[in-house]
């Protein structure tokens, strides 16, 4: 197997270029709005939406992102749900129908014996840990062996920190139910707390303020669309016309919604994570804080992209605060590097009896 540094083996990874690892393995990083999919035969990180519809309470009609196209425009009949909640799986029996789904594809159809590696949340009971162990066994993937990797060192390997030697280093992944903020050192977290609020609690916060001031009723998706082309790290756009119900009329409406409008919606989210972040340095042993000082904050996850929070954070805790690109796959790519590096396994322990890797 070769191994490759980390950013050529991001950049030839991402355009399909490496040629694949000998082993038959996946990483898995099951969030609660994307699931991403390292297929180490490929090379390739694939993202879908954590989504499955259902018609008449059994069949499967759609799953992944096309399941996420029929979201809030179904009919009754159609059950558009995530089977993910909070970071831990919610709906058993539908996250094992769209986890078999989403790997028969990247094996074409044909499901061949492979290795799993998963991200897991640090901040959840043994008993979620384990529900994570189930899925993969029992979903009917053909699992040789399910590896958990602590979601918190996957995104500092994907980060590209040197993660067993690393002394002191603040991640902090921002995803759509939840928000990990994690201090690492040594190979190991130190602290780690699981807040639960990210994308989906910045999308509240627009319908609200939207309904507020415009009497306007608008969806998720809506929110989501305009929340984030917005915002000048992916958007670039000052203001953007959204469509929704009137709450007095009852008929369709368009409204135009400025960026410093969404921007002050989600000030007082912002500021929740900012406290929860300041909470857990303030419990940091001293000897860790120097590093931190120095290595300031690492942003992950999605929603980290969203504009002013990686500002409010570098203000308020008074430290540099670090965007990656591509902060969706950060995960992933940690995985890519336990599966595929000798120096990373350690990094990987076995659910079943929560020991070391073998
Ligand atoms: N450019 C962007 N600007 C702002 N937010 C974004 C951007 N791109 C994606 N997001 C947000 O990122 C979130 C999804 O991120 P991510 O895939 O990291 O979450 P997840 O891993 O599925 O969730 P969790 O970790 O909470 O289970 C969504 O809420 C989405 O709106
Ligand atoms: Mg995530």
């Amino acid at each position: 197997m070769r191994l490759f540094g980390r950013s050529q083996q991001e950049d030839a990874g991402r355009a399909g270029l490496l040629r694949g690892g000998e082993k038959n393995a996946f990483g898995i990083d099951l969030g609660t709005c994307n699931i991403k999919i390292f297929n180490n035969t490929t090379s390739r990180i694939t993202t879908q939406k954590n989504m499955i519809a259902i018609q008449n309470r059994q069949t499967m009609i759609a799953y992944g992102d096309s399941a996420y196209e029929m979201f809030e425009k179904s009919p009754a009949s159609i059950k558009v749900t995530s089977p993910i909640g909070g970071g831990v799986i919610a709906d058993i029996q539908n996250m094992e129908r769209l986890l078999n789904s989403l790997i028969r594809d990247q094996q074409r159809g044909q499901l061949r014996g492979a290795d799993y590696y998963l991200t897991i949340p640090s901040d959840v009971t043994e008993v979620e840990k384990r529900s994570f162990y189930d899925l993969v066994k029992d979903s009917g993937i053909r699992a040789r062996s399910v590896y958990a990797v602590d979601k918190a060192i996957a995104d500092g390997l994907g980060l590209g920190i040197d993660i067993n030697n690393s002394q002191g280093c603040l991640v902090v992944d921002v995803g759509y139910d939840t928000t990990e903020v994690s201090i690492l050192s040594l190979g190991g977290i130190v602290l780690s707390k699981l807040l639960k609020t990210g994308g989906r609690a910045f999308d509240t916060a627009v319908i609200t303020a939207v309904r507020r001031e415009y009497n306007l009723i608008i969806g998720q998706r809506t929110a989501e669309n305009a929340r984030t082309l917005l915002s000048t790290t992916t958007g670039n756009k000052t203001s953007i016309p959204v469509f929704g119900r009137d709450i007095v009329t009852g008929l369709p409406m368009e409204k135009i919604l400025k960026a410093e409008f969404v921007s002050a919606a989600l000030k007082e989210n912002f500021r929740s994570i900012c406290d929860q972040v300041k909470v857990i340095l303030e419990r940091t042993p001293p000897e860790l804080s120097a590093d931190i000082y120095r290595n300031g904050i690492f942003l992950t996850g999605g929603a980290c992209q969203q504009e002013g929070l990686a500002d409010q954070l570098a203000r308020t805790c008074q430290l540099d605060a670090n965007v990656p690109d591509a902060p969706v796959e950060t995960a992933a790519r940690g995985l890519a590097q336990v599966i595929r590096k000798a120096s990373c396994r350690n990094l990987a322990y076995t659910i079943e009896g929560l020991g070391n890797y073998g």
